[in-house]
Parts: C-alpha cells; structure tokens; sequence
C-alpha cells in the first residue's frame, strides 16, 4: 500500500473477528517494523510482551480492565482481539546508553533529558506497528493501562520493574465498531497547529 494511503486509512479499531488469528509470519513482520524504529543513541530500551494465546489474553484483561468496565461495549470489543502487543519502555537502558563515554552522562540523572525518550521511542515502535497493521489488512488500537492495574499486570506476566507498559495495541482482523466520541473533535487543520518562523506567525 502507497504510504500516505496507510498513514490515511489508519485509525484505532476497537472491534475484531475473534475467528481470525493473526498469522505468525505477520506478526513477526509487525515486530520486525517496531524493532526499525528510531532510538536515542541506538539504546533499543523497549521490550514488547505479545499475547496470542487465549488464557494469556485471558490474564492480561483480567489484570488490566478497570472495575466495572468488563461488561462495556468496549471491552468487549477489545477482548475479541487475537493479539495482544504491550510495548515498554526501560528508562534504565537509556541512563546506562548514555553514561557510555561517546555520551558521558556518567551520572545517569534524569535532568539531563528534555523529555523521556525511553516513552518516545517505545511509542514509534508502537506507531510503526499500527502503520504495519493497516499495511496487513488489519486494525489495531492502542490503548493506556491504567496505573492502579499496572501492579496486577506486573505480576500476571513477570515484567521486570525497569520495564514500562507505556500502553498496549490489540490487533486483528476488523469488523464493525462503533466510531470513538473523540472523533467529534475534528482533526485540527495544519495551518491551526503549526507556526512559520516564529510562534503565532501563522502558517
Ligand atoms: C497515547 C494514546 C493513548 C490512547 N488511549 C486510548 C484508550 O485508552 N482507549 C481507547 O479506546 N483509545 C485510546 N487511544 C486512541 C485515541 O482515542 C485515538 O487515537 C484518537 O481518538 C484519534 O482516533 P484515530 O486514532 O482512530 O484516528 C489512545 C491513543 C494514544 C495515542
């Protein structure tokens, strides 16, 4: 598929055919693209959980779904997705990267990142996967875990603390779903969010 068409026909799918497993080859192709995203001095500090068995997608909902939410059109949606990706991001890897003497950060203090590009890099991993998707035929969502489930989502899969579930991407092939409210924002004009030279210049 033509690129800009990929980039235009992306959108969160929050519904799936439960039927349909993604086939191994894709998904390894999926993870081959998350693995050629862009990283802060090459640190790579990102590991992705991939749940394709049903009692693993089983436990990661169960860990992971807000009380009271089980029975929302949402999860159970959601929950029809063969496939699971949850990526993270490894603050860690990044202090330890740069403390390496081609960067010198030898204190590892967090101050010296003008934001935390262990997140950011784990989230162009995760936007190269759900540009794959479209690419494949297939939907995906990202969605947050919340903080108060991360414990229970933890300990259900063995994630080590230097690890971070920035989010997770249900994937699968789509069927209908309901469109998110969000949408009813509208997508913000170029000429609304970008500036020309100097800030309020208009574009
Ligand atoms: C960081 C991030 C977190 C998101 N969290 C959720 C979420 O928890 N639940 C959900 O249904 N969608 C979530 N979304 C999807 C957004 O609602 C969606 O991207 C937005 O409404 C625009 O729609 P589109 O991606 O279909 O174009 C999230 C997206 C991002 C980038």
């Amino acid at each position: 598929m033509e690129y800009g068409e990929v980039v235009r026909r992306r959108r969160m799918v929050r519904n799936y055919d439960p039927d349909r497993p993604v086939p191994p080859e894709v998904v390894d192709k999926l993870l081959g693209y998350a693995v050629h995203a862009p990283s802060a001095g090459f640190s790579q500090g990102w590991g992705f959980l991939v749940l394709d068995e049903p009692a693993d997608r089983d436990a990661f909902w169960a860990a992971t779904t807000p009380e009271g939410m089980a029975d929302s059109g949402w999860s159970q949606g959601m929950r029809r997705a063969p496939l699971i990706v949850v990526p993270h991001s490894n603050r860690d890897a990044y202090l330890a990267r740069y403390a390496e003497p081609d960067k010198g950060w030898t204190d590892r203090l967090e101050s010296h990142w003008p934001v935390p590009y262990w997140h950011i890099d784990a989230g162009f991993a995760s936007l190269l996967i759900l540009l794959g998707t479209v690419d494949e035929g297939l939907g995906a969502c990202f969605f947050g875990i919340m903080p108060d489930n991360i414990p229970d989502f933890r300990k259900a899969f063995g994630v080590p603390d230097e690890y971070t579930p920035i989010g997770a991407i249900t994937i699968g092939y789509r069927v209908e779903d309901r469109l998110s409210p969000s949408l009813r924002r509208g997508r913000r004009k170029i000429a609304e969010v970008t500036h020309r030279g100097r800030w309020g210049a208009g574009y």
